[in-house]
C-alpha cells in the first residue's frame, strides 16, 4: 500500500483536504458527511455553494446506501462499469445531506477504478466528496504537479499516482427521473450505455439544474482558445501570425513555436488532452487553436471538452 495512504485517510477524519489520483482526473476529496470539510472544499475550489459534488466510495453497497432508489438500470450499470470511469445521479437518502447535493433531491456517486483510489477509499471506509482537484472553471488536472500549480498550500496532502489513464472526466448519466439523460460524456460512451441498460438515452436538456460541467466556458486555458477545422488551419495559422500555439493532429509547422501533435486514437488524445492545453496555455501566446476532432461519436466526449474549452 502507498505509505501515504494511512496518513490520507487520518487526515479526512480529521477534517482535512487531500487530492488524490483516479482514473479520470485527480480529485481533492473531503469527508461527505462532514458539513464543515466540505465548506472547506467549496471555499478552496472558489466553487459556487450550489454546485452538487460527486461522492466516492471503494465499493458499490456502501454508495447505494447513499440513495434512497436504486432502479434496476442501475444495478446494471454497476455490475458492468464500476469501477470505473461512470457517475451515476440517483435519488438520494438522507446521507446525502444538502452540502453535498447543492440542495438537489439526487446525489452523484462513483467508484474509481485507480489503486491508490481503491486503497484510500477502503481505508476511510466511507464516502467521498471530490471534485476534480482544480481551482473552479480550470482544466482538470491528470498529475500530481498539476494539482500543486492550481493548490500551493490551501491543500493537506496530495498522493501521488501518476498520469490518470482515462484523461477527462467520468461519464454523468442520471437515473434519478425517468428516461435516463447523459449529462456528461466521458470515457463510457453513450452506445454502451445505452447496450447495458437496453433502452435509448437522452441527450443532456440545455437548462440542466446546476451542473457545473454544464457551463458553457469551463475545462478551459486562460489563453483564448479556437476550434479550427482541419482544412482551415493553415490559412488560420497564416492570418495569425507566430502569436499561437497549436493543438493538431498533423506534424508541427515551423511558423508556430508551440505546437503539440495529438494522437488520432480517442483514447490515447483524452490521456493527453488536460497536459497539453496546461503547457500550450503556459506558453503564453495570444490564441490557442485546436484543430477540430472528427464527428463521429467516438470523439463525443472530446469534442465536449474542446467545445468548452473554447467556449
Ligand atoms: O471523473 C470525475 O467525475 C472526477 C473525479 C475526481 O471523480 N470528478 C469530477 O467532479 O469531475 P466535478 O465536481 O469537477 O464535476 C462533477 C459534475 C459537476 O458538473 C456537478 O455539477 C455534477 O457532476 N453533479 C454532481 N452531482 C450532481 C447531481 N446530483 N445532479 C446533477 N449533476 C451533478
Ligand atoms: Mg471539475
Amino acid at each position: 500500500m502507498n505509505p501515504d495512504v494511512r496518513r490520507a485517510a487520518e487526515i479526512l477524519r480529521a477534517g482535512g483536504l487531500v487530492a488524490f489520483p483516479t482514473e479520470t482526473v485527480y480529485g481533492l476529496g473531503a469527508d461527505a458527511s462532514s458539513a464543515a470539510a466540505v465548506a472547506r472544499l467549496y471555499a478552496v475550489k472558489s466553487r459556487p455553494a450550489d454546485h452538487p459534488v460527486i461522492v466516492h466510495f471503494a465499493d458499490t453497497a456502501p454508495a447505494f446506501e447513499w440513495a434512497r432508489e436504486v432502479p434496476a438500470g442501475a444495478q446494471a450499470l454497476a455490475a458492468r462499469y464500476w469501477p470505473g470511469p461512470l457517475t451515476m445521479i440517483l435519488k438520494r437518502s438522507v446521507k446525502a445531506q444538502d452540502f453535498v447535493t447543492g440542495g438537489q433531491d439526487s446525489v452523484g456517486l462513483r467508484l474509481p477504478s485507480h489503486p491508490v483510489a481503491q486503497q484510500l477509499l477502503r481505508k476511510f471506509g466511507a464516502g467521498v466528496a471530490a471534485p476534480s482537484a482544480n481551482l473552479f472553471g480550470n482544466l482538470s488536472p491528470t498529475t500530481g504537479q498539476h494539482v500543486r500549480d492550481d493548490f500551493s498550500r490551501q491543500i493537506d496532502l496530495i498522493l501521488e499516482g501518476g498520469s490518470s489513464e482515462v484523461g477527462i472526466e467520468s461519464t454523468i448519466v442520471d437515473l434519478s427521473g425517468g428516461a435516463p439523460v447523459l449529462l456528461r460524456p466521458g470515457g463510457i460512451s453513450k452506445t454502451q450505455l445505452e447496450e447495458t441498460l437496453n433502452s435509448k438515452i437522452e441527450e443532456k436538456k440545455s437548462h440542466y439544474p446546476r451542473h457545473s460541467g454544464g457551463l458553457e466556458r469551463h475545462y478551459a486555458p486562460k489563453t483564448p482558445a479556437v476550434l479550427v477545422p482541419p482544412h482551415q488551419l493553415d490559412a488560420e495559422i497564416a492570418r495569425r501570425g507566430a502569436s499561437v500555439a497549436v493543438l493538431a493532429f498533423s506534424r508541427p509547422d515551423e511558423r508556430v513555436d508551440y505546437w503539440i501533435r495529438m494522437p488520432r486514437e480517442p483514447r490515447a488524445y483524452a490521456q493527453r488532452l488536460y497536459a497539453a492545453l496546461r503547457e500550450l496555455d503556459a506558453a503564453g501566446c495570444g490564441a490557442i487553436l485546436i484543430e477540430s476532432p472528427p464527428e463521429t461519436a467516438e470523439w463525443d466526449a472530446i469534442r465536449d471538452r474542446l467545445t468548452r474549452a473554447a467556449g
